[in-house]
């Protein structure tokens, strides 16, 4: 039966049988989506200065690497590397928002990364990107004070894993 249902961690919601493997708006897993009435989302968090900061310097890694993915999945030389690229700016996109709710900033900046012609270039890049994200975010769970930030931070270190494992996958 088709239920209603939302992802704790982006707070959006999905229509469907039963709960995807992961969330289709930020990628992260099944154990976050529930039931609309049983979701438990919280955006109204106060940040200490610590957390602020982090969470500002999240924002403006999801702005840019969305900006990038975007770039790539326009001019990348291979067709499937297209799809890729999509998929992971759309992604970034949401954590991006994630970032701009936890802020409470009404609006964000678009990113004005430029991205490359060679597909391999641009799998090389989101290598780079999808790194230093994973550290970043791993440092910042660490650092969290608040529950709610800490684990976003952590939810999203495996959701950047994921996105590393596929620009390995294929520049092996
Ligand atoms: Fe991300
Ligand atoms: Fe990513
Ligand atoms: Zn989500």
């Amino acid at each position: 039966m088709v239920r209603l249902l939302r992802c704790e961690i982006c707070g959006d919601p999905y229509v469907g049988d039963e709960a995807p493997a992961n969330c289709p708006f930020c990628g992260a897993k099944r154990d976050y989506i529930k039931d609309v009435k049983e979701a438990n989302v919280n955006f109204d968090v106060e940040l200490n200065e610590k957390d602020k900061a982090n969470a500002e310097h999240a924002l403006q890694v999801e702005i840019s690497n969305a900006a990038f993915y975007l770039c790539a999945a326009q001019k990348t030389d291979d067709e499937e590397g297209r799809l890729l690229f999509k998929a992971l700016g759309k992604v970034e996109a949401e954590h991006a928002s994630v970032w701009r709710k936890m802020l409470k900033l009404d609006s964000i900046s678009k990113g004005d990364d430029t991205c490359h012609l060679s597909n391999k270039e641009n799998l090389e890049d989101s290598h780079a990107r999808e790194t230093m994200a994973i550290e970043f975010y791993g440092r910042a769970a660490s650092e969290a004070e608040n529950d709610r930030v800490r684990k976003i931070f952590e939810v999203f270190v495996e959701v950047e894993t994921d996105h590393l494992q596929l620009s390995k996958e294929r520049l092996e």
